[in-house]
């Protein structure tokens, strides 16, 4: 195993790995955004610039292999000087409406705006503008926002097998985009939002309805995907408000299918039957339990003096437990 020493910590690291790696393991930070341990390594954001011994220039933590002996420093001033003149780019073309953004308070770049942004920006020209795109029910875009991490675009290809977002154009003229249909229809999507380390892309059912402070997280187990996957209830004064995934790398990883994610919302649709109703004369009438089971008794007797049993069928949801389809035969 290779030897290396991060800000005077000497690590043992399997080879291969790299230096953004190796500092997690270690739990030594290194700002990021376009790096995500789940997907393949775009180094784009330049945000993870670190000081190497012997390099002539900072190096990206999340593009660069550990060698044995090398020296690696996250904090010299070499390293720190690159991460803000980073930020400062960032922030150039990004808007500074963090108190209107959804993501806000719970923003990689919001975060690590105030550990390595400058109070004042020097950049006195108009930022630039991109036109919103509407890519359907479940994600919110501000494409104003965007600072080209291109994790949307590798989550499609890499895990939801289908490349629905890409990048077009060059440059400061560069976007992200449904270039090939109009809206983005994995059955995955939700994770988009997820990765999204600004607030481009957003719950469209959630957006404006919380803040991420304010929520309480319960730990559940999906109920659809038929693995199991492990799910966070994030609720404000008892309503749920989103679903998000718990990471959990038997089985979900840090992923969540849009049916686990976006169902909630059937909680508190106004269709919901909360109360048993019989039809009397052709109108739904509201009633307690006891009444309805008697009613459903005697309508199932009614049934069997003419047919045999052999002849009656229920209709039962799909969500209801092994044990309810049992008791229901
Ligand atoms: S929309 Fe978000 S995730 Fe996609 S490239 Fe832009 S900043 Fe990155
Ligand atoms: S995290 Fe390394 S370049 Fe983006």
């Amino acid at each position: 195993m290779p030897t290396i020493e991060i800000d005077g910590r000497k690590l043992e690291v399997e080879a291969g790995k790299m230096v953004i790696q190796a500092a997690d393991e270690a739990g030594i930070y290194i700002p990021r955004f376009c790096y995500h341990s789940k997907l393949s390594v775009a180094a784009n954001c330049r945000m993870c610039m670190v000081e190497i011994e012997k390099a002539p220039k900072p190096m990206p933590a999340c593009a660069t292999p550990i060698t044995d002996g090398m020296k690696i420093f996250t904090f010299s001033p070499l390293a720190v000087e690159a991460q803000k003149g980073t930020m400062e780019f960032l922030l150039i073309n990004h808007p500074l409406d963090c108190p209107v953004c959804d993501q806000g308070g719970e923003c990689p770049l919001q975060d690590q705006a105030m550990g390595y942004g400058k109070d004042v920006s020097r950049f006195t020209e108009n930022k630039r503008v991109v036109k919103d795109k509407d890519i359907g029910p479940l994600i919110a875009t501000e494409m104003t926002r965007c600072i080209h991490c291109t994790r949307c675009v590798r989550f499609g290809q890499e895990v939801a097998g289908m490349m629905e977002l890409g990048a077009i154009g060059r440059g400061e003229h560069m976007e992200i985009g449904t270039y090939v249909g109009s809206s983005v229809d994995s059955e995955l999507s939700g994770n988009m939002v997820d990765l999204c380390p600004v607030g481009a892309l957003t719950n469209k059912p959630y957006r404006f309805t919380a803040r991420s402070w304010e929520l309480a997280a319960e730990f559940g187990v999906s109920p659809h995907d038929c693995v199991g996957s492990n799910l966070e209830i994030h609720s404000l004064r008892n309503v749920v408000k989103r679903v998000l995934p718990a990471e959990n790398d038997e089985i979900n990883e840090c992923w969540l299918s849009d049916r686990d994610r976006f169902s909630y919302q059937s909680f508190n649709s106004g269709d919901r039957l909360l109360v048993p109703k019989i039809r009397e004369a052709g109108k739904w009438i509201e009633t307690d339990w006891e009444t309805a089971l008697r009613y459903t008794v005697q309508g199932i007797r009614a049934v069997l003096q003419h047919h045999s049993a052999q002849q009656v069928g229920a209709l039962v949801t799909p969500t209801a437990t092994l044990e309810e389809f049992h008791l229901t035969q």
